[in-house]
């Protein structure tokens, strides 16, 4: 026995997965939101986060790009701890992040859009536009329509395919079905199945539709007042488990 034994990982982080949140406080201004949150999301894997309104859900995936800051614990991303580094830092080491709400240029086109993320690096490749656009065909003949014409399903595929554009390893999306109609949701599910199948894409998906999260994902963390209160595997996970939990 030895008196510094590490502590044990905390349950849903493992110490070979992509991104680990780990024992973070965090909030906005002077206003504490998060307690000790820890969620790992396995390499090429999906780990979904759900809770109800209120709980912090937006705030961890703000603290993860560096939107705000991290005031306890950490967040180590592939083995290297960012907790300190700038969102624009954190983005070119592959986080990208689609925001609760999709934000877009209401006045640019889709083309624009697309483009405005690819000028702003410049160390992109140039197919990141056509590989974005291939995932979402619906896209394609909407090329030059102002981002403020599209239905909120469209809009919700432009601002992933603008996450894309930036070939990320990590994808942070927040509630990206939130008022979209049933068969446009289907293809979001199908295209983010994809991004796990061939782009070998990581993703952290904030959900409140607990059937299409649990779908997708192989790890899950449930949130109450700013705190992960039960984080796992998805195998084995006995049904109705996670809603239990949510309607408490
Ligand atoms: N910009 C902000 N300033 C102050 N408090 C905020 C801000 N945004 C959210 N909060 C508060 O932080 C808590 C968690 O919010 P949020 O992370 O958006 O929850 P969720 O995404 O789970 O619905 C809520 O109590 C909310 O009122
Ligand atoms: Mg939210």
């Amino acid at each position: 026995m030895t008196a510094t034994a590490a502590a044990p990982a905390a349950p849903g982080v493992r110490d070979d997965d992509l991104l680990r949140v780990e024992a973070v406080d965090g909030g906005h201004g002077s206003t504490a939101v998060l307690f000790g949150v820890s969620l790992g999301v396995p390499r090429n894997g999906l780990c979904c986060l759900m809770g109800r309104n209120g709980v912090g859900k937006s705030t961890v995936l703000q603290t993860i790009v560096g939107l705000l800051k991290a005031r306890r614990g950490r967040i180590v991303f592939d083995g290297d701890d960012v907790t300190k580094l700038k969102p624009y830092d954190r983005a070119r080491a592959g986080i990208a992040f689609v925001p609760q709400g999709r934000d877009c240029f209401p006045q640019l086109t889709v083309r624009e859009n697309l483009r405005v993320v690819q000028e702003a690096r410049r160390d992109l490749p140039k197919s990141g536009i056509d590989d974005a656009l291939d995932l979402f065909p619906r896209l394609k003949p909407l090329l030059d329509r102002p981002a403020g014409f599209l239905s909120g399903g469209q809009m919700q595929q432009l601002a992933i395919a603008r996450a894309l554009v930036t070939q990320p390893r990590l994808l942070l999306l927040d509630e990206p079905t939130e008022g979209i109609q049933p068969n446009i949701i289907l293809e979001i599910e199908d295209a983010i199945e994809q991004l796990k199948r061939t782009a070998g894409l990581s993703i952290l998906l904030v959900e409140q539709y607990v059937d299409f999260a649990l779908r997708l994902a192989e790890r899950y963390a449930v949130m109450d007042g700013g705190r992960v209160i039960d984080a796992g595997d998805t195998a084995g996970l006995a049904d109705g488990h996670v809603r239990r939990l949510l309607a408490v």
